[in-house]
């Protein structure tokens, strides 16, 4: 049988036996507006997440939503995204937003071109109560920008540098050299951002421990307050992903990973940071950045998902779809779940492994039954293999915990992002798509 077969076979095996489920199936059904209002109304605490799916050029490795950036699609598009504010607002009813992140692409691609239109119509429509978080791209951050970002009341800004070394840019095709980024990167540290994150790419090809060892020192000077260093995954729709022509061993790469993983979490630990998610390591005392871990989330512009207790569902990927479908009034929401409340108790472990750290106490506040009944069965058995320390209300993954226990997410999260975003990619309104 194909290993393709047999993965998939074990994926809905495990799945059943976490959310009761035999599939996790999205259809296009558009959840009501009613319903939406009474769930955003059970939530006690709910972020905010903006799509900006524009980019300068795209990089042959990124599995994101975006295209090209230009003028007319950006302009129409935040008009659109002012629109969905508006329609939201209704529904909020008051709700205050604890946490709001903007990512993309490139969200810096509409900095003093309109992002800030669609920043008034949030502050102006929703009850928010934080800071923003966002993603930026290192060539966009000049002087004047870095110092436009924090007038609009950026406290947590991300760079994609991907590399310290102009070999591995190069490949990347990242269009900028070593010397240049680590000028911007300080230029950025000097401004005094709550939290100043980058993101680093490691297991690059041919890369070498002494290259990604030399590079971890380097981060560290460049006086960063937390770097997210993940290795490149080849997600099979981009041009990298298509280029893998050879099956590559996943034991022999998860081994690889682990000791380039082992060099960089070392260096940290040794600088005074601390792990803050399974690939992030934030400067003891700092707040982290943080993307995607928040409970519930309302998302916002194309490709925008939201979780709201127990539906998810998720706006159509095309640009030019979104913009159409609220020009039109209709709703942008190209597919959706309903998740039955083991599924929801499944996807809150997930994330809180994530995370690296967890209260049982928090899900009790969720879900008002006890974590120890519905997993201490396996918090006991991975206690006993030494991946995580279980505590009367704290679970805390250990280093080596941490790094499989991901390796076990990634298992599942890499084929769902080919299979939701993949599809949704190619097919704006897909019928179903079967995870
Ligand atoms: C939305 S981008 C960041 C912002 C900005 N667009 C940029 O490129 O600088 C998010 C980050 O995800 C990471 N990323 C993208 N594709 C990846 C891949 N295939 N494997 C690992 N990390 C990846 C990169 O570090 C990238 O900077
Ligand atoms: S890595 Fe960043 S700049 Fe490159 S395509 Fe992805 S989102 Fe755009």
């Amino acid at each position: 049988m194909p290993s393709d077969m047999i993965s998939d076979i074990i994926r809905k095996k495990i799945i059943r036996r976490f959310t009761g489920e035999k599939e996790i199936n999205f259809r296009n059904n558009i959840p009501h507006d009613d319903l939406i209002a009474t769930n955003i109304q059970e939530i006690s605490k709910i972020g905010l997440y903006l799509h900006i799916p524009f980019c300068n050029r795209i990089c042959p490795y990124c599995p994101y939503n975006k295209e090209i950036y230009s003028d007319d699609t950006a302009h129409k598009y935040i008009k659109a995204v002012i629109k969905e504010v508006e329609k939201y607002a209704g529904l909020m009813a008051g709700k205050s937003i604890s946490s709001f992140y903007i990512g993309g692409g490139t969200p810096t691609t509409l900095l003093g071109k309109g992002l800030e239109d669609i920043l008034d119509a949030i502050y102006k429509h929703f009850n928010m109560e934080c800071y923003i978080h966002i993603e930026s791209h290192p060539n966009h951050l000049s002087n004047e920008n870095l110092y436009a970002l924090k007038a609009l009341g950026v406290k947590y800004l991300s760079i994609g540098i991907e590399a310290l070394q102009d070999r591995h840019l190069k490949m990347l095709e990242r269009p900028y050299n070593t010397y240049e980024v680590k000028k911007i990167v300080e230029r950025a540290a000097g401004k005094n951002f709550e939290c100043l994150n980058i993101d680093y790419i490691f297991d690059l090809p041919g890369q070498t421990i002494a290259e990604v060892e030399q590079a971890t020192y380097e981060m560290i000077k460049l006086g960063i307050d937390q770097a997210a260093t993940y290795p490149l995954f080849r997600f099979p729709y981009t041009r990298f992903g298509k280029e893998v022509t050879q099956k590559r061993n996943v034991v022999k790469t998860m081994f690889r990973r682990r000791k380039f993983l082992k060099v960089i979490e070392d260096i940290f630990y040794g600088s005074g940071f601390e792990r803050s998610s399974v690939w992030a390591f934030t400067q003891k005392g700092t707040k982290k950045y943080c993307s995607v871990t928040v409970p519930s989330y309302l998302g916002l512009g194309a490709s925008g998902g939201s979780y709201l207790n127990d539906i998810f569902y998720v706006n159509t990927f095309k640009v030019a779809e979104y913009i159409q479908s609220i020009e039109n009034e209709s709703s942008p929401i190209a597919l959706s779940v309903n998740l039955s409340e083991k599924a929801q108790m499944a996807g809150w472990l997930y994330w809180r492994i994530y995370e690296t750290i967890f209260r049982k106490s928090d899900f009790k506040q969720r879900f008002n039954r006890s974590f120890d009944k519905e997993f201490g069965i396996y918090t006991k058995q991975l206690k006993r293999i030494g991946f995580l320390n279980n505590g009367r209300d704290i679970v805390r993954l250990t280093d080596k915990g941490t790094y499989w226990l991901h390796a076990f997410e990634d298992f599942f999260s890499i084929d769902y992002i080919n299979k939701l975003w993949g599809t949704l990619k190619t097919n704006p309104w897909s019928e179903n798509v079967i995870l």
